[in-house]
């Protein structure tokens, strides 16, 4: 196994990764919906974004600490909901939990776990200096019945805010995977968080729909069943970001899924001033693709984002070094988020603001 210390970016934990990866797995992680041109917008528009820094500013020690949603992180950077992490490494969603309860941040655990989300906490507060807030992401299923016993187990495992996939009415088109033939987990793996869901169904493991009829009536259902925090993750456009203000969601997730759902929608990072206008601040917004480096958490934080998510760098981690690469690469994002801090003349998220970005289209 590589020295984690000697990779010196994400991109480079990517390459160790895919080099000791099953390709179809690879293609799994890397790839998205149709020609994939959202996943490419995702990256290519926070290269397009320029800092404009300020100086001679005097600051001191930073702060990096955020608080979302009364979940405290040491850093505004949390981990996206993936599916199936024990398709990468034999530990699972229990190596990503360490690692994310050692680097102090939140780790939003996926519905298609491959290890149940009581396991996954228990693995997190056991983790050396585990502190990590752990939220659930939740595909509400059109069983109610079913949707209210997911929640349950995810409260019940300590879960602070139930992060709701919307963006999801079908699963979407990867013909990567079509192409591979990859449509199933491989035997010995699956969704643990859908297993024992029902009495008198022991070792049943339910399967996850995806379906069109969801709608606000779901979301008001789910309102009333918890008093959890509630965030919307795939809204994209205003005036559905408007509605969830007005359902009294509780926070967004600005994401295109990573661009595995609708190709050809906006990168996130382009769609988020619109979104920032929308919400008013009324609701604190993560946003989630094509996150890579310090930078493009600093603009993403200066254009109004609470905090960020990644998704595949994770799992790129896990695969490389397992708990060890998942930790370096939060590691990483962490010193170059603070090193642009400092380089922006910035002492914490405060003190970024929309002017410290040139080049957002109007
Ligand atoms: C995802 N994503 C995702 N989202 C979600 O709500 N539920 C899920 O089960 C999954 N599963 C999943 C698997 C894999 C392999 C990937 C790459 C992504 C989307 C994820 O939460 C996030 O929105 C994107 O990954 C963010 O983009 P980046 O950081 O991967 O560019």
């Amino acid at each position: 196994m590589a020295d984690m210390s000697d990779l010196l970016n994400l991109s480079e934990i990517e390459a160790v990764a895919r080099a000791g990866l099953n390709p179809v797995y690879a293609d799994y992680i890397a790839g998205g919906a149709r020609d994939e041109i959202t996943v490419r917008a995702n990256e290519s528009a926070f290269e397009r974004l320029r800092l404009l820094p300020r100086m001679l500013r005097g600051g001191g020690k930073r702060e990096l600490d955020v608080t979302v949603l009364g979940s405290r992180a040491s850093m505004p950077i949390l981990v996206s909901p993936t599916a199936f992490h024990k398709l990468v490494h034999p530990e699972g969603e229990l190596a990503t939990a360490r690692a994310v309860a050692a680097a102090d941040t939140i780790m939003i655990v996926a519905m298609a776990a491959t290890v149940a989300v009581g396991e996954i906490a228990a693995a997190a507060r056991a983790a050396t200096g585990g502190h990590g807030a752990l939220w659930f992401q939740l595909y509400i299923q059109p069983d109610l019945e079913l949707t209210e016993a997911l929640v349950r187990r995810a409260t019940d495992a300590g879960c602070e805010a139930l992060v709701v996939t919307v963006d999801s009415p079908a699963l979407g088109a990867s013909e990567r995977n079509r192409r591979n033939g990859f449509t199933d987990l491989p035997a010995g793996l699956a969704c643990e968080n859908l297993r024992d869901l029902r009495d008198g169904e022991p070792g049943h493991v339910r399967q996850i729909v995806m379906s069109p009829e969801i709608s606000w009536e779901h979301i008001d259902w789910l309102r009333r069943i918890t008093s959890l925090p509630i965030l919307l993750k795939g809204l994209l456009h205003p005036e559905d970001v408007r509605s969830a203000v007005r359902h009294g969601v509780d926070g967004l997730v600005l994401s295109n899924h990573g661009g595995r759902q609708l190709d050809t929608v906006p990168s996130t990072i382009e769609l988020l001033p619109e979104v920032v206008a929308a919400v008013a601040g009324r609701i604190p917004i993560v946003l989630d693709g094509g996150v890579r480096r310090g930078t493009d958490v600093v603009k993403a934080l200066a254009l109004g984002a609470a905090a960020v998510g990644i998704g595949r760098p994770v799992l790129w981690g896990l695969a490389a070094g397992g708990e060890a690469g998942a930790r370096r690469v939060l590691e990483l994002l962490r010193e170059e988020y603070d090193h642009t801090l400092t380089l922006c003349g910035a002492t914490s998220a405060r003190d970024l603001t929309p002017d410290l970005v040139r080049g957002v289209p109007q």
